[in-house]
């Protein structure tokens, strides 16, 4: 798999990455043995860059993710998060909870540091500066390596980076999902020389072109809460794929792959972690890395995708007021 360097402090990672989110949360039912087979797997695959957070199940994520580096610690690249407090409880971004937090994150990862630390959502009652202030402590205290924030605006990063130098930025990027295009964080990344993790470059799945109706997901699958997701909307959304799908066959490739291929093609900066739990779908995403798409591929999919193109909001409303803050 090929290596990319992101941001200015050496942190050199696959060029796609392995989301676990959905191991243990929000996506169909959790196979904790497939889940670390597939983790396995991904490492035999050149790809040993495993994205969570503390948030995922509320630690249940990283205590997955502490099983399947057991014995191989070394190999693997891991990226954790805080401050996204699950079940309604908001954000924290104060300095001593980074702490907290980070130590709870250690002991549970079962690591004397972690790879990629830093914060899930930004909290807008703490000036961007303090948190990321005290993540740079714990990176020269030698607990976290690199530095990554999700969800923060292009004015939060270009603060952010008066403070500390950030690595990363983890933010939602697909097709259908371009916020972080038009409201100009790619370009700052860019500009700062801060690397990108597109998270759910699949679209949560819908890029596939597996999930054509609500019938494809089980009843507590989160996703119907999502809007595009809705009966109203999936439809409608549905109707988009033609293109991926033609594409795809031209290229031998899958729908999942062209989209993958897809973000990929927007800069060499730019890390899609589609998420899996399945080592069939792993080696499928895996597999994006051999497509590449010709400029006018790229150009059609980023049209028929165009911003506003996809029925309903990326996020439920009230985790939208959350993201790019
Ligand atoms: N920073 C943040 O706020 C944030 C938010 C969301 C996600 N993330 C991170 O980003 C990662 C990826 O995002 P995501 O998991 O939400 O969305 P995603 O990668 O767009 O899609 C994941 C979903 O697609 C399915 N899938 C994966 N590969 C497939 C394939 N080849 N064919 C058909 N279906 C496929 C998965 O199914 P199975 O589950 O059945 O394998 C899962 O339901 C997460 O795991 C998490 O680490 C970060």
């Amino acid at each position: 798999m090929k290596q990319v360097k992101l941001g200015k402090q050496g942190l050199t990672v696959p060029a796609i990455g392995l989301g676990c989110m959905g191991m243990s949360i929000s996506y169909g039912t959790p196979d904790d043995a497939e889940s670390i087979a597939t983790m396995h797997r991904a490492l035999d695959l050149g790809c040993n860059l495993l994205v969570t957070s503390d948030a995922y199940g509320n630690g249940v994520n990283e205590e997955l993710v502490a099983k399947a580096i057991a014995g191989r610690r070394r190999d693997y690249l891991v990226c954790t998060k805080f401050g996204n407090l699950m079940g309604g409880g908001g954000v924290n971004g104060r300095p001593e909870y980074a702490v907290e937090a980070c130590e709870k994150s250690l002991k549970r990862l079962g690591v004397d540091e972690i790879d990629i630390y830093g914060l899930h959502r930004v909290d807008p009652a703490v000036p961007i500066e303090e948190t990321v202030g005290a993540m740079a402590r714990l990176q020269e205290q030698g607990k976290v390596r690199y530095l990554v924030i999700s969800e923060a605006g292009p004015e939060t990063l270009r603060r952010a980076m008066t403070a500390a130098t950030i690595d990363v930025c983890e933010t939602e990027y697909s097709l259908w999902s371009r916020d972080a295009e038009t409201g100009g964080l790619l370009a700052a990344c860019r500009e700062l020389g801060v690397g990108y993790m597109a998270y759910a470059p699949l679209g949560r799945g819908f890029l596939s072109a597996k999930i054509k109706s609500l019938d494809d997901l089980i009843e507590k699958d989160r996703r119907r809460q999502h809007p595009r997701y809705l009966p109203e909307n999936i439809e409608k959304n549905v109707a988009l794929l033609a293109p991926i799908e033609r594409i795809a066959a031209a290229h031998g490739a899958t729908p999942a792959q062209v989209a993958i291929a897809w973000v990929m093609a927007q800069g060499d900066f730019i890390v899609p972690i589609p998420g899996t739990k399945r080592r069939t779908y792993l080696e499928e995403n895996l597999g994006a890395a051999n497509v590449t798409l010709s400029a006018a591929e790229v150009a059609e999919l980023a049209e028929v995708f165009k911003p506003g193109a996809a029925a309903g909001t990326r996020y439920p409303d009230a985790q939208l007021k959350g993201v790019m803050v």
